[in-house]
């Protein structure tokens, strides 16, 4: 039945060809499971895109309402709690996953010649995915979370000369509230996570190219 649905498919869409050209790719013979470890970045990736995309039709972006509907997501909506834990540790272990990812990177010495601008681009990715983490961090608008964002954002304002004005713009005026929380979720659910994407692009389509390095 399924091979059939597929075939149906084929004909129309040309999805078997699809499949192939994306999948199927030559590896070096003596690949070990630290190739794996960017793969299972992605996978949280994806694990993030999907329980984030369902925790923002109940969560509410704002000073008076923010606290409650996450209460209301962990207690009364159906799993709820459950897709907000695995968001949560998708969130951590999508942060371990690239880094011991750029650790077997580090250790293959594959950030050199041909791959210098893939290891940037990754660079820039790891870098979103902080961001991801550190907006996502103020959305249950509790006392934790206003006092981590109060001290994290507060860095902004010891930089020379501009610090002032960068302080402003992260939070949205000079000091933490519902401005803050728009900004931020609006950060961590669409300026970064396309951004994450538009650099994950980029970063697959340099490895396709190049293939993967050879072990050392
Ligand atoms: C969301 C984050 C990331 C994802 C999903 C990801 C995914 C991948 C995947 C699937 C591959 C091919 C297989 C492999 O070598 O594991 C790869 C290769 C590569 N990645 Fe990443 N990556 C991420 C972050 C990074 C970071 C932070 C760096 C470096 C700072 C980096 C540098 C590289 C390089 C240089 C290659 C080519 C490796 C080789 O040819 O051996 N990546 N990445």
């Amino acid at each position: 039945m399924i091979s059939r649905v597929i075939e149906w498919m084929d004909e129309r869409f040309g999805i078997v060809s699809i499949h192939r050209r994306i999948l199927r790719r030559p590896m070096p013979e003596d690949i070990s499971y630290g190739y794996c470890l960017g793969g299972m970045a992605f996978t949280f990736f994806l694990i993030l895109a999907v329980t984030g995309m369902m925790l923002s039709l109940y969560y509410v972006p704002s000073e008076t309402e923010a606290y409650r509907s996450v209460q209301k997501i962990t207690e009364e909506v159906p799993l709820g709690w459950l897709v907000r834990s695995m968001h949560k540790w998708s969130a951590s272990l999508f942060i371990i996953f690239i880094l011991l990812h750029t650790l077997r990177v580090f250790i293959a010495k594959a950030y050199r010649k041909p791959r210098e601008l893939n290891w940037m681009v990754g660079v820039f990715v790891l870098v979103l995915a902080m961001g991801s983490g550190f907006t996502g961090y103020l959305l249950p608008w509790d006392q934790r979370a206003y006092w981590a964002t109060e001290v994290g954002t507060s860095m902004a304002g010891t930089v020379p000369f501009i610090g002032e004005y960068l302080l402003h713009l992260v939070r949205g005026g000079p000091e933490v509230n519902g401005n803050t929380l728009v900004r931020f979720y609006s950060l961590h659910m669409l300026y970064i996570p396309l951004s994450i994407s538009a650099g994950l692009w980029m970063h697959f389509h340099m490895v396709r190219r190049q293939g993967v390095s050879k072990r050392l």
